[in-house]
């Protein structure tokens, strides 16, 4: 079959290539799912388990790629509730060859029914990012529905999942970012918006959860005493 391959790791993307890759291997619960879209994330190529597998070997080449929607092509030994032919997304081994391929092998618990009406791009686009997500706001932070959740990066790839989620729960949003982002945020449901640039963060008052997506010192612009 054919996939992107990782063979150089101090080459970064510069150091991926097409080519031909076995098959891959269903062990016992494993699918193996013909790859309708994938999603890769470039710092992926410095994950120690790009480059190694569990019990720490060697094992260049790597096909990266953790993300996937595609179509259920053969079930490994002892594999239950999913079926030949059937439409899935979710999340692959960090450990295990990955997704930037034709086919891959991904355990059955790590995959979720796609429904009918969405796209394979746009599923690929969100098991890493909304898990990452959900379990800031909802494992971590706790939020629930009348809450206030803060979110920075709001546009971003987590922030704009993570926006939606709140929402969805029936917290009250505000993100976070730069003056461009103000639309996005908006439109993916954030109450509020503040621009990191221009406005104080202080303005958002007293919120639950924070969920920061920047990092480092964005405090904002210091409100001038009156
Ligand atoms: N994506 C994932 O699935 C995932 C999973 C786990 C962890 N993470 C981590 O989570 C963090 C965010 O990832 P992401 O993929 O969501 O990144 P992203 O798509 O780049 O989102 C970050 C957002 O914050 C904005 N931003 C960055 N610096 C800013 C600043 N100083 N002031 C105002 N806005 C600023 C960015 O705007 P610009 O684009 O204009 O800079 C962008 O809209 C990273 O540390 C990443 O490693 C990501």
């Amino acid at each position: 079959m054919r996939a992107v391959a990782a063979r150089d790791r101090a080459a970064g993307i510069g150091g991926l290539s097409l080519t031909e890759m076995p098959y891959p291997h269903a062990t016992e619960n494993d699918v193996i799912v013909r790859v309708h879209a994938a999603g890769f994330i470039a710092g992926e190529l410095e994950w120690p388990g790009t480059w190694v597998d569990r019990a720490g070997h060697d094992r260049v080449a790597s096909v990266p790629g953790h993300d996937v929607s595609g179509v259920v092509a053969e079930l490994g030994y002892g594999t239950t509730g999913l079926t030949v032919g059937q439409r899935v997304f979710g999340l692959t081994d960090w450990c295990r060859n990955g997704s930037l391929a034709e086919y891959v092998a991904v355990e059955a618990r790590n995959l979720a029914p796609l429904p009918a009406d969405v796209d394979h791009t746009v599923a690929a686009a969100l098991p890493i990012s909304g898990l990452t997500a959900w379990q800031g706001l909802f494992d971590h932070g706790r939020l629930t529905t009348g809450q206030t959740a803060l979110i920075h990066g709001a546009a971003g790839a987590v922030g704009a999942v993570a926006v939606q989620l709140a929402r969805e729960a029936g917290a009250r949003v505000i993100g976070t970012g730069r003056t461009a982002d103000r639309d996005t945020a908006l439109g993916l449901g954030a109450g509020a918006f503040l621009d990191l640039q221009t406005d104080p963060l202080e303005d958002a008052g007293e919120v639950d959860v924070v969920l920061d997506m920047i990092g480092g010192d964005h405090r904002g612009p210091m409100r001038r005493a009156s």
